[in-house]
């Protein structure tokens, strides 16, 4: 109890001696940075997006591959994958959002959220609005999954690449930090990960696909024709040849 004590005296004088010094600090930052602060929160909201959509494409592959399945079960990495897409969502809706408050561009509601109304780029921020748009409707694809039908849920799942694609360019052409090497990193990394993890969705799917039927031995003798039976799946979980 003692030792509490102590404690928490020792936290109050760090806190007494350095709080005022650092609320100083703070307050004069914002003032002085008060008219570029949206501007700043609004660029960084962007970035976190791309990287929760990238994430989430990204781990969608790597189930849709099997690849995850030695690692996590599946319907946690099915969960995962649902919830980072829908956090990209929602990052890039106070992206957008944030707009509004920086008043260094004029940015109405109808140019924040109509395709073509920007007084900035307005084609690039058009493709970013549009990443946003179908992302939402892959989004809620997710829970109108068995009024669709599975046949339907894919083909518009497949919606993902589309919008990570506008996504990429737009922040390639809207952005004003493209020129940095790290957001050229960025872009680049996030690309070349998705396409490479792609190619071998393809591949895999392509193989399966066109695999020549194993050579038919006849039964053996009081053996069943049906030969061994599927290991049953969760039924929460979708196989991997459903997901992304
Ligand atoms: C309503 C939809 C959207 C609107 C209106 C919008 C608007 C904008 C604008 C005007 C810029 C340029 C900001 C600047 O650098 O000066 C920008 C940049 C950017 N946006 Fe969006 N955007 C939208 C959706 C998205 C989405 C869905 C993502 C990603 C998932 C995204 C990611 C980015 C990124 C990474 C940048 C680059 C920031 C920089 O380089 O400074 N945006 N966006």
């Amino acid at each position: 109890m003692a030792r509490w004590g102590l404690a928490a005296v020792a936290v109050g004088i760090v806190a007494g001696a350095t709080l005022p010094g650092a609320i100083t600090g703070i307050a004069a930052a914002w003032d002085a940075n008060r008219t570029s602060l949206p501007w700043l929160f609004e660029r960084a909201f962007g970035y976190l997006a791309y990287m929760a959509m990238t994430g989430s494409v990204v781990y969608g592959l790597l189930l849709s591959t099997g690849f995850l399945d030695a690692l996590a079960h599946r319907p946690i990495s099915f969960a995962l994958h649902q919830d980072l897409a829908a956090i990209g969502a929602g990052l890039a809706g106070v992206h957008g959002f944030l707009l509004g408050l920086d008043h260094s561009v004029p940015f109405t509601i109808a140019a924040i959220l109509v395709p073509g109304q920007s007084p900035h780029a307005p084609v690039a921020v058009a493709l970013g609005q549009l990443s946003l748009y179908l992302s939402l409707a892959v989004i809620a694809s997710f829970y109108l999954r068995r009024r669709l039908g599975q046949r339907a849920w894919r083909t518009l799942h497949y919606v993902t690449f589309l919008a990570f694609t506008f996504a990429t360019a737009h922040g390639i052409l809207a952005g004003s930090d493209t020129g940095s090497p790290w957001a050229a990193w960025l872009y680049t990394g996030a690309a070349a990960v998705v396409t490479f993890l792609l190619v071998i969705r393809l591949g895999l799917s392509i193989g399966t696909r066109f695999a020549s039927p194993a050579p038919m031995a006849p039964p053996e003798r009081g053996t069943s024709r049906a030969g061994p039976q599927p290991r049953p799946r969760p039924s929460s979980a979708p196989a991997a040849e459903e997901t992304a």
